[in-house]
């Protein structure tokens, strides 16, 4: 019966393999998140850092939600071992430029999974990497806002307490989005 149970009816071996890798760059990002956090707020930069923190604990849901998945289909979730991740920053736009940087090469990985899927057939590990997509294209979005707040505002004299400023706000309406999209969602 425990064969039964555990027979691989839709997760491959291959895809097994991809998803436990996902999960270890999740967990990854969630460590350079909680690493830049640090460090912005060593520097003074108190909403920044916030966001980070906040950062940091959403790519560890991301990780734990494809490890559970693995589980769930008849696999086996990998806990993620993570090497040493970048403490030091030159400055804040150093921080975002690591960010986007990091946030465009899981997005590369997540793009990749999908493809395997298709090839495998495995429809339901593909609508389950999805919401991965969208995640992703949010992220980068977000990266890339910020990136231009240092263009617009500068970074000279009072442009990076500005920019700190204008993360709170972003993180906030960010927030509410995602409030507002749940309620839809309930409706
Ligand atoms: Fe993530
Ligand atoms: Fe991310």
């Amino acid at each position: 019966m425990k064969d039964l149970v555990r027979m691989r009816t839709s997760l491959k071996e291959e895809i097994e393999i991809a998803l436990n890798a996902q999960v270890k760059m999740e967990s990854e990002a969630s460590q350079k998140y909680l690493a830049m956090a640090s460090w912005l707020d060593q520097n003074g930069f108190e909403h920044t850092a916030a966001c980070m923190y906040k950062q940091s604990d959403e790519e560890r849901e991301h990780g734990l939600k494809i490890f559970k998945y693995i589980n769930e289909v008849g696999g086996a979730a990998i806990t993620p071992t993570v090497g040493e991740v970048q403490q030091e920053f030159g400055s804040m736009r150093e921080v975002f430029e690591a960010a986007l940087q990091s946030e465009i090469a899981v997005t590369n990985a997540i793009n990749k999974i999908v493809t395997k899927c298709r090839q495998a057939e495995d429809y339901a590990t593909e609508d389950f990497m999805m919401w991965y997509v969208t995640e992703q294209r949010e992220e980068e979005q977000l990266c890339r806002r910020i990136l231009e707040l240092f263009e617009l505002i500068g970074e000279e004299g009072q442009g990076l307490w500005l920019i700190d400023q204008e993360l709170a706000k972003l993180k906030a309406a960010e927030a509410a989005g995602g409030a507002e999209a749940e309620a839809e969602g309930e409706g």
